[in-house]
């Protein structure tokens, strides 16, 4: 694996981590938002609980005490008394609300705070009085000051409650509705914790299928990342070759026979000034025709090499044809041409496209094969121009058919690939390579 490679697939890693992250982040703070939502909804309908029960309390202790102040007079031990012992009897029967819900009542004597109900927590039977400087039961000392409200902050206990207070004025009473902050918050950590167990499995299930779900993608994207690398680099070096190679045929060819032309101009030049025979003057003249023709095939056979005339004036199939009949010159190798259609259908780009698959594949089999007969066939199928080559020779294996590094083959797809065609090699060891090129021909 090449370093460019290598890196190309660290950068890609890199990006799905923090993708994950990013995911993961956004399920967290939802899953978080969620459940402090719901607490703050609880919290608030909570609060608005105690107030009922406290104003609604302290509204109806009042009206029983201007009750008893005109109707119970003869109570022995006097009309508060009887509101408050109706009070405390009906209060007995009282069971709270929650598990730590309570109801409180108090008055102020000799600088301290008094009880009077008897509560849920402790074994004491009413709670023991407090000094009215303690920090403790806050929320009876702000009732006792006459103030109406909701808080949260230490009771009797010093336990943390959120608390409803209300002042009973006609009795000099305090009262509070209270319930442990920790009641109320309770249900929301369990949640919260069943919660994020969920979201916590979710997102792992979740990263698992990302990771092997987008593996095949990574890979694939990679790979092409690769094989456009090595294409490239393939472009850029058959372009320097044709360059050397047009170069050089100019410089060897056309150069060599100018330079004879020139010397035989001289020459019969000198030789015109000195007075020269007719029989010579024909000769030299002759020469310098033959040379002429010569530097004319020349330019021909290179114009032809860079870009076959024969494609653009008679088509595909002339073409395939001519360039057949070069290599069959060349190479000794027997081509079967039969099933040539000289008159399919292709657009000129299309054709020149098929013409280099065509090019690259006899290159290969000359270079690779071993072959010593190749049948060609070119045919119009469902929309389709086919070009089949099958070759007699060594065969190709299928890892090198697919490999990365097969620059020349992957040259032919993504030449065909430009069009939405396709190029199809069966193989075998030792049986010979067939290679089957497809473009749909569309519009001419
Ligand atoms: N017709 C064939 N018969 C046998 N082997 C072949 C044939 N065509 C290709 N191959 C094998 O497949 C390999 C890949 O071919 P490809 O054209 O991609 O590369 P190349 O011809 O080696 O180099 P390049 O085309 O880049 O100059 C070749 O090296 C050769 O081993
Ligand atoms: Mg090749």
């Amino acid at each position: 694996m090449d370093q460019g490679t290598w890196k190309g697939i660290k950068d890609t890693q890199k990006q799905r981590i923090i993708l994950i992250l990013i995911m993961t982040g956004v399920a967290m703070v939802m899953t978080f938002t969620a459940i402090s939502l719901l607490y703050q909804t609880a919290y608030e309908e909570e609060k608005s609980r105690l107030v009922e029960v406290a104003q609604s309390q302290a509204r109806l202790m009042e009206a029983v005490a201007r009750f008893d102040m005109q109707y119970s007079h003869n109570y022995p031990e006097g009309t508060e008394a009887a509101t408050l012992s109706q009070f405390i009897e009906a209060h007995k029967k009282f069971e709270g609300f929650g598990t730590t819900g309570e109801f409180l009542l108090a008055r102020k004597k000799d600088q301290t705070i008094e009880f009077i109900l008897s509560h849920r927590h402790s074994d004491l039977r009413i709670p023991q009085s407090l000094p009215l400087d303690s920090p403790l039961g806050l929320p009876m000392h702000r009732a006792l000051e006459g103030q109406s409200g909701t808080m949260v902050g230490p009771d009797y206990r010093n336990v943390k409650v959120l608390a409803a207070y209300e002042p009973i004025k006609i009795l000099n009473l305090g009262l509070v509705a209270k319930i442990d902050l920790e009641e109320i918050r309770k249900p929301f950590y369990k949640a919260g914790f069943i919660t994020l167990a969920i979201a916590c499995a979710v997102i792992l299930v979740g990263i698992l299928l990302f990771w092997r779900f987008t593996n095949p993608m990574v890979e694939e994207i990679t790979a092409s990342r690769g094989q456009l690398r090595n294409l490239a680099q393939r472009i850029q070096t058959i372009r320097e070759e044709e360059k050397g190679r047009i170069s050089r045929a100019v410089h060897d060819e056309l150069g060599q026979q100018l330079t004879a032309i020139q010397l035989e101009l001289n020459y019969l030049e000198e030789e015109l000034e000195t007075g020269m025979e007719s029989q010579q003057k024909k000769e030299s003249f002759q020469c310098i025709g033959t040379m002429v023709d010569n530097t004319i095939q020349a330019v021909q056979r290179i114009s032809t090499e860079l870009r076959p005339q024969i494609l653009d004036v008679f088509g595909l199939g002339e073409a395939i044809l001519w360039q057949t009949n070069e290599y069959q010159k060349r190479t000794g190798i027997h081509f079967e041409c039969s099933g040539v259609d000289d008159k399919v259908p292709l657009s000129k780009e299309k054709a020149i496209t098929m013409f280099r698959v065509f090019q690259e594949t006899l290159t290969n089999i000359f270079r690779h094969a071993k072959a010593n007969l190749v049948i060609i066939h070119l045919y119009r199928d469902n929309g389709n121009t086919i070009l089949k080559v099958r070759d007699n020779g060594i065969g190709i294996s299928s890892e090198k058919i697919n490999s990365a590094k097969s620059i020349g083959l992957l040259g032919i797809r993504e030449r065909l690939l430009v069009w939405g065609g396709t190029v199809h090699i069966e193989s075998k060891p030792g049986s010979g390579t067939t290679v089957i090129a497809k473009i749909p021909a569309g519009d001419l």
